[in-house]
C-alpha cells in the first residue's frame, strides 16, 4: 500500500476536510494551522445536499453537527408583506440528501475529529485508514517550493510532503505563488453583516413571530434596491444565524471582517417594517464581512502542491455552496489518492485533479458572482431546477470514481 505523507496548510473546514479524505485513504497527514483557534467566531453554516453527500462519504456522524433541516424558505417585502415564493420544493428525493444548516463550530469539531480523533468511524475501513492527522497549532507557512515538495514554517524549518494541499483561505499565500495566478482578490463590493442571536430570546417578542412561524429554513427580507436580511436556524434550533447583505463601496484596504456596531446595521435597513428593525434591535457581536470571490485562476496545482477550497475559489454565498465545493476538492484527492493504488504519481494525479475539479468550481463560482452583481440573473437559480440540478444533484466522488477508473493506473 502506497502510504504518502501529506501536508495541509490551514485546517480550516477545507483542510480539514481533505486530511480526513485523505486519512481515511491511508495516508498520513500533517497539518499547520497558522492561528491557536482562539478567535472562531458563531456562525451558521449551510450545507446543500451535495455537502451532505459527501459528510455521509467522509462518515460524519451528522448527528453531532445538531443540523436544522431547510424546508422552506418564507420571504418578505421591507414593508412587511410576506413575497413571492422562492422554494426549492422536495429537496432530498431530487438531489439525494436533505439541505441542512448548521454551525461551523459544529461542523469543525466533527471534521477535526475525522481528520485527526484516535479511532476511525465504524463505517470506515479501518485496515485502510491512515494514522490520525497531526494538528500543529500556531505554526505559519511563510513558503512554498514545488519541486521540493517543501513548506517552510516561520520558525524556520522546512517540512518535506509527498503531497501538498495549501487550504490556505480566501487570503492564499500559496495561490499567488503558483504560476500565473493573479495576486489580488478585488473586492465585490458587496458585504454582509453577521450575527447570531438566541431563538429563546426572539421567542419572548410577539412581534418577532415571522422569525419563528412557517417552515424550518430561511427567513429572507429584501428591499427595492436589494438590501438583503437572511435568518435561519442552526444548533438544533436554538440559535439563529443572520445575515445582512448589501452593496459597500470602497472596500480596498479596510479589515475584511471587522466588528460592527447595531446602530450601522439599523440604519442601514432604517426603511424597513418595525418588525424587522426590532430583530435588530437584539444584534449583538456584529461583524461585518466583505465578500469576495477569487478570480479565475491559471493553476490550481503546482509539482506536488495543489489548492483546496477558498483559497482556490472563494465563492459569493448565492447558493450556499462555498464549503460544499470544498468538500467536493476533498473527496476528489480522496479517490485520486486512494490507498488502493500501487504506486502513485503525485504531480499526474494532481493534473486530475485540477481537470476534475477547476472548471466545476469555476461555473459555481462565476454563478454565485453573477446572480448577485446584474440584476437581471438575480434568482436564477430558483427558477431554473437544470440549474439546481448540476450544482446540487453533484456527486463530486461519483464523477472522481468513472474518471479514475478509465485512466491506467
Ligand atoms: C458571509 C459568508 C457566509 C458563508 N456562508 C456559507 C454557507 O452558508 N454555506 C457554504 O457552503 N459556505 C459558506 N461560506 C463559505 C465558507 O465559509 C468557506 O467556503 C469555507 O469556510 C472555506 O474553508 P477553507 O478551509 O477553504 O478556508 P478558511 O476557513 O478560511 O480556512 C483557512 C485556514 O488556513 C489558515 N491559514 C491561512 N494562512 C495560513 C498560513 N500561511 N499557514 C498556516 N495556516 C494558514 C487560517 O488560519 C484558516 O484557519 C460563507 C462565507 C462567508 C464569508
Ligand atoms: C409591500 O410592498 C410590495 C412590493 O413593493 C407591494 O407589492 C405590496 O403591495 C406592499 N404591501 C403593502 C401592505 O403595502
Ligand atoms: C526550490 O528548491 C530548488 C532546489 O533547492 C531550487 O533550485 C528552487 O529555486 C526552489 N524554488 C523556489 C521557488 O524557491
Ligand atoms: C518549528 O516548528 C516545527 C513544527 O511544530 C517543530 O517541529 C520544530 O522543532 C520548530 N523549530 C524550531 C526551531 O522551533
Amino acid at each position: 500500500m502506497a502510504r504518502l505523507h501529506v501536508i495541509v496548510v490551514g485546517a480550516g473546514i477545507g483542510g480539514l476536510a481533505a486530511a480526513a479524505a485523505l486519512r481515511q485513504n491511508g495516508h498520513q497527514v500533517e497539518i499547520f494551522e497558522s492561528s491557536h483557534f482562539e478567535e472562531e467566531i458563531g456562525a451558521g453554516i449551510g450545507l446543500p445536499p451535495n455537502a451532505v453527500k459527501i459528510l455521509k462519504y467522509l462518515s460524519c456522524n451528522l448527528e453531532e453537527l445538531h443540523c436544522v433541516p431547510y424546508e422552506g424558505v418564507v420571504t418578505f417585502f421591507a414593508n412587511g408583506s410576506e413575497g413571492l415564493p422562492q422554494t426549492l420544493h422536495h429537496i432530498a428525493r431530487r438531489f439525494g440528501e436533505n439541505w441542512l444548516l448548521c454551525h461551523r463550530v459544529d461542523l469543525h469539531a466533527a471534521l477535526k475529529n475525522l481528520a485527526c480523533g484516535a479511532s476511525v468511524p465504524k463505517s470506515t475501513n479501518a485496515q485502510m485508514s491512515g494514522p490520525p492527522a497531526v494538528l500543529h497549532l500556531g505554526k505559519k507557512v511563510v513558503d512554498y517550493n514545488a519541486t521540493l515538495g517543501a513548506v517552510t514554517l516561520e520558525n524556520g524549518t522546512v517540512q518535506y510532503g509527498d503531497l501538498i494541499v495549501a487550504a490556505d483561505g480566501i487570503r492564499s499565500a500559496c495561490r499567488s505563488i503558483l504560476p500565473g495566478n493573479p495576486m489580488k482578490v478585488e473586492p465585490s463590493n458587496i458585504a454582509a453583516y453577521r450575527w447570531m442571536v438566541d431563538r429563546s430570546i426572539v421567542k419572548t417578542h410577539p412581534e418577532l413571530d415571522w422569525v419563528t412561524a412557517g417552515p424550518s429554513g430561511p427567513k429572507i427580507v429584501t428591499t427595492a434596491d436589494s438590501r438583503v436580511l437572511i435568518v435561519y436556524p442552526c444548533r438544533d434550533g436554538k440559535l439563529l444565524n443572520v445575515l445582512g447583505i448589501h452593496s459597500d463601496h470602497g472596500q480596498d484596504g479596510k479589515d475584511w471582517n471587522r466588528p460592527a456596531t447595531q446602530a450601522e446595521v439599523t440604519d442601514m435597513f432604517s426603511d424597513c417594517h418595525p418588525q424587522f428593525i426590532k430583530f435588530i434591535s437584539l444584534a449583538e457581536n456584529i461583524r461585518l464581512w466583505q465578500m469576495r470571490c477569487t478570480p479565475v485562476l491559471n493553476a490550481w496545482v503546482d509539482g506536488s502542491i495543489a489548492l483546496l477550497g477558498d483559497a482556490a475559489h472563494a465563492t459569493l454565498p448565492t447558493f450556499g455552496q462555498g464549503f460544499a465545493l470544498a468538500l467536493e476538492d476533498a473527496i476528489t484527492l480522496g479517490v485520486l489518492f486512494s490507498s488502493e493504488s500501487a504506486a502513485i504519481n503525485v504531480p499526474e494525479r494532481l493534473k486530475a485533479y485540477q481537470l476534475l475539479r477547476k472548471q466545476r468550481a469555476e461555473y459555481v463560482a462565476g454563478q454565485s458572482r453573477d446572480q448577485i452583481i446584474f440584476p437581471t440573473m438575480r434568482g436564477l437559480f430558483y427558477r431554473s431546477p437544470e440549474m439546481q440540478q448540476d450544482i446540487m444533484g453533484y456527486d463530486a466522488r461519483k464523477v472522481a470514481e468513472t474518471f479514475f477508473q478509465s485512466i491506467p493506473s
